[in-house]
């Protein structure tokens, strides 16, 4: 456990907030002196640091299935995904929000896993493109993108296709103007973009459908 910060945090110099407290309340009704103060200090540990990484428990269903972890609380779900469960298809990109590489649905919301911490998804449905084929079926936007030739090195693919699907299920594929506004978080370094566009127009007739 998280040792007291208070009696930390006033160690350099040398005495506690509770003790200053005391100490003020004390002057002119007690027999308090800057002594005791002195005396006081003396008693207090020197050394000791915050033990910030107490790990914590979490478990979630991740692509159909439960798991149970004791993890530090500061690591990111996309590191949980790709270095706790082997979860590769998952890409780390900027690791910053910026680039979208990383997109998975949590309870069929896309969110950015670099950017979540894995204890906000406690409870939490989370689905990464390992689990959007079916039965050796690939997914219609999984198709699309292949159809479509909408990648080149395909680093930035896995996240382009987990955000197209809530891009349509969002009801925002409307247009290939409003794809492009609403797949503008997720970036393509070889500039896929126009056929990446034309994959989902192409996909969302067959999810619609
Ligand atoms: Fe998460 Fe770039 S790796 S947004």
């Amino acid at each position: 456990m998280p040792q007291n910060i208070e009696a930390d945090g006033n160690q350099e110099f040398g005495f506690t907030r509770r003790e200053v407290v005391i100490g003020a309340v004390g002057f002119g009704v007690s027999e308090f002196t800057w002594g005791s103060i002195s005396t006081a200090a003396a008693q207090q540990p020197t050394t000791g640091t915050i033990d910030y990484l107490d790990r914590v428990p979490v478990s979630m269903r991740v692509n159909g299935q439960e798991v149970a972890e004791t993890l530090d609380p500061r690591t990111s779900l996309l590191d949980f995904l790709r270095e706790t469960r082997g979860l590769f298809g998952t890409k780390k990109g900027c690791d910053h929000g910026q680039c979208g590489a990383c997109t998975v649905h949590v309870d069929g919301a896309r969110v950015a896993s670099c950017l979540t911490p894995v204890v906000q998804c406690e409870k939490r449905l989370v689905e990464t493109i390992e689990s959007i084929a079916r039965e050796g079926q690939l997914h219609a936007m999984q198709q699309a993108f292949i159809d479509h030739d909408a990648m080149q090195c395909g680093y930035c693919t896995p996240g382009q296709i987990m955000a197209a699907i809530a891009c349509v299920r969002e009801g925002h594929a409307g247009s290939r103007a409003e794809i492009k506004e609403f797949m503008s978080g997720n970036l393509c370094r070889c500039g896929a973009y126009e056929n990446i566009v034309s994959a989902i127009e192409d996909a969302r007739t067959k999810m619609e459908s």
